[in-house]
């Protein structure tokens, strides 16, 4: 079972690092193959807590992580993160890099910001981390990638080049100062000894890897209905997080794909603006906010929360074709005694069961719901589907009728070891 990709199934944050890290000493390679440190993956091992922004879950374990070419790198953010593993005794010695990533330049994050700034009440509510304005410029082909750091007069044309058209809009529409190319060519420069020895053709190392079958997991940040071309468009990021995207964003052929694993909350959370029809702006939104620990792993805004949307993580489902799904945070929706479940959306007066073709009658979805029995009893300690209440079991077996894929493990918690299995995932 050698090649697996983790996605995420709603709008981020479902518990994919933990989720990845399950699989853990079992896997030979840990990939993010799309995004940057707009994710946000945050971990509990041994009791002690992880929050990992641009570095594969798989730093923590015995595996090969890989930063893959589809991921978009910012170099400081990179070092910092490694520098805050090794003084926790973490190795990062076997990290590899790919040399075609392109890397996230102090003139991303500034356009970033800005742009944000000028849409105003448009704005997507991004994380301000300079993603969406080095994709652009990397389907722009003004990118700069890994290996242009090893060529000097290369790096500081492309540098120039890709400031060119920037300034006149930062003095001209914007109102800012013009960057120096000069400065942010030195800025990259002196990364590039420290990151040289990282630096590999990673297409190459996976696709060996995988003919000497050997595990390789591709650890998806982000989510489906964050996903520039199937998500909630423009309130989107600006890469391809789903399934096929770890096909492009790593360098292998879709038939090296064995296994595509969702990941889905017991109920559902948006950072960011755009729509969100099961949203609760009510006291029991916040009631999920405050059990479920719902602020931002990378910014720390508050996520809005509302209950399990089965339309949302269905069309996730057909889209990435999961051969399981994991369930997330059911330990969090202990104590209600009723929990509501979207089954379908009234949509100007018709009903429908599947998301709308169009973003203006995503708008004006209304949720149409079904209460499920709650439980009070603590499922923390649960190792097994059969220590689950019934109430609980019903509830995982009628999200499982509902997304149509079969749930393989269930999260009770953050920590390693708080799972129930009810099929392996490798
Ligand atoms: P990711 O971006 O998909 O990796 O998810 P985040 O790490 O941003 O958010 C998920 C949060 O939920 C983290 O704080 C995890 O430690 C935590 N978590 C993951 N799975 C579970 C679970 O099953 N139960 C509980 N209570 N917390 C969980
Ligand atoms: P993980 O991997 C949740 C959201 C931002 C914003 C939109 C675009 O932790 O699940 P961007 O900075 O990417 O241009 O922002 O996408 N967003 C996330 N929301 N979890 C994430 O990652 C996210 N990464 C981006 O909040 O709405
Ligand atoms: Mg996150």
């Amino acid at each position: 079972m050698p090649g697996i990709v983790v996605v995420g199934a709603q709008w981020g944050d479902e518990g994919k690092g933990k989720a990845t890290d399950q699989l853990g000493d079992r896997v030979d390679y840990t990939v993010r193959y799309s995004g940057g440190n707009n994710a946000g993956h945050t971990l509990v091992v041994n009791g002690e807590k992880y929050a990992l922004h641009l570095l594969p879950s798989g730093i923590l374990n015995d595996s090969v992580p890989v930063i893959a070419n589809g991921v978009v790198i910012d170099l400081d953010v990179l070092f910092e993160e490694i520098d805050g593993l090794n003084a926790r005794g973490v190795d990062t010695s076997k990290l590899l890099v790919s040399a075609n990533a392109h890397v996230i330049a102090p003139y991303h994050k500034v356009m970033d910001k800005v742009t944000e700034r000028f849409l105003g009440n448009r704005r997507i509510g991004t994380t301000g981390r300079g993603i969406g304005p080095a994709y652009s410029d990397k389907i722009n082909r003004l990118g700069i990638r890994v290996q242009d750091l090893f060529d000097d007069s290369i790096l500081r044309q492309k540098v120039e080049a890709a400031l060119e058209q920037k300034n006149h809009l930062l003095v001209k529409v914007y109102n800012r100062r013009a960057i120096d190319a000069t400065e942010v060519a030195e800025e990259l420069l002196a990364h590039t000894e420290r990151l040289r020895p990282m630096v590999a053709d990673t297409v190459r190392v996976l696709n060996t890897a995988l003919d000497a079958g050997q595990v390789v997991l591709f650890e998806g940040a982000q989510a489906h209905h964050l996903d520039v071309d199937h998500g909630t468009y423009p309130y989107v990021t600006s890469s391809n997080p789903i399934a096929g995207g770890a096909s492009t964003g790593a360098g292998v052929g879709p038939t090296r794909i064995d296994r595509v694993i969702g990941i889905m909350k017991a109920y559902t959370t948006r950072v960011g603006e755009g729509p969100f029809p099961t949203e609760l702006l009510d006291a029991d939104g916040e009631k999920l906010r405050q059990d479920g620990a719902e602020f931002g792993t990378t910014t720390g805004r508050n996520r809005r929360c509302g209950w399990f949307d089965a339309l949302v993580v269905e069309a996730a489902v057909t889209a990435n074709a999961f051969t399981d799904m994991f369930l997330t945070k059911l330990d969090i929706l202990t104590g209600w005694e009723k929990i509501p479940v979207c089954v379908a959306y009234e949509v100007n007066g018709e009903r429908t069961t599947t998301l709308p073709m169009t973003q203006t009658d995503f708008h004006h979805a209304v949720p149409v719901y079904e209460y499920l029995d709650g439980w009070t009893e603590d499922i923390s300690g649960c190792r097994e589907f059969s220590d689950l209440p019934k109430n609980t079991q019903a509830y995982v077996r009628r999200l499982e009728e509902l997304v149509r894929c079969r749930i393989s493990g269930i999260g009770v918690g953050p920590s390693r070891e708080q799972a129930v299995m009810l099929h392996d995932l490798l």
